[in-house]
């Protein structure tokens, strides 16, 4: 049996992948650049600054900035993401997660959050799910943002699990490359055409149970 699942958060606990976009669509409208949701598919999981970076290749514009005005964007997207989620409360929190954290609690199995967020800590707290997490993993100390494998490999770490023994449950593609490179067992929530053919999917976290994560590992 698994020892611990370690949880994307954006997208996967809560629908906050939907403020990430709303607030850089704003920004990178107010400097000229389109983005949309297909678009939008490459940022997901992808850290602030390298979120940015992208748009502004995406726009033709990546040369067009300074370091302080680029800083400048990364902080005038947050600062209007931040406004969007101070609504966030428990009711926001996808259908079946708190009821996996409990069984998850129940089994004695480890939680650990591995998402990429500065603002992770903060949802988790508006959500009153905080109790629930053994370890948050800090994506500020760690060397490489999702693809790479740091963030689940700091979560697994937090919890004191080997990553032999962890499932991890992303949205994401950058999340998913991410798992898969932390030797993690990977969950998708999401569609087979972004997220790959070769990994247990859900399209909706209702089917994330504890009877569901067991199946997909015991038949890893
Ligand atoms: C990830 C999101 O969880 O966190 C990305 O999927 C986001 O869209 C990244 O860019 C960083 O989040 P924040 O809140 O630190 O800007
Ligand atoms: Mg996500």
């Amino acid at each position: 049996m698994f020892q611990a699942v370690l949880f994307d958060l954006d997208g996967v606990i809560t629908d906050t992948a939907e403020y990430h976009f709303l607030a850089w669509e704003k920004l990178a409208q107010e400097i000229g650049i389109k983005i949309d949701r297909e678009f939008n598919e490459n940022l997901k999981g992808v850290s602030r600054e390298e979120s940015l970076r992208r748009i502004l290749e995406h726009g033709g514009k990546e040369n067009d900035y300074t370091a302080e005005e680029f800083a400048a964007m990364a902080k005038l997207k947050n600062d209007n993401y931040v406004e969007m989620i101070q609504a966030v409360s428990p009711k926001d929190i996808y259908p079946g997660i708190l009821q996996l954290l409990q069984d998850l609690r129940g089994q004695g199995i480890k939680i650990a959050l591995a998402s990429a967020s500065k603002n992770g800590p903060f949802l988790l707290d508006q959500m009153q799910l905080t109790d629930y997490f053994d370890a948050i993993a800090d994506p500020a100390k760690v060397a490489a943002s999702k693809p790479a494998p740091d963030i689940f490999i700091a979560a697994a770490e937090g919890v004191g699990v080997d990553v032999s023994q962890a499932i991890g449950i992303e949205d994401a593609y950058s999340g998913i490359a991410a798992i898969k490179a932390a030797k993690v067992l990977p969950i998708g929530v999401g569609k087979a055409e972004v997220l790959g053919t070769d990994i247990a999917l859900v399209s909706d976290t209702s089917q994330l149970t504890l009877d569901f994560l067991t199946k997909v590992w015991e038949n890893k």
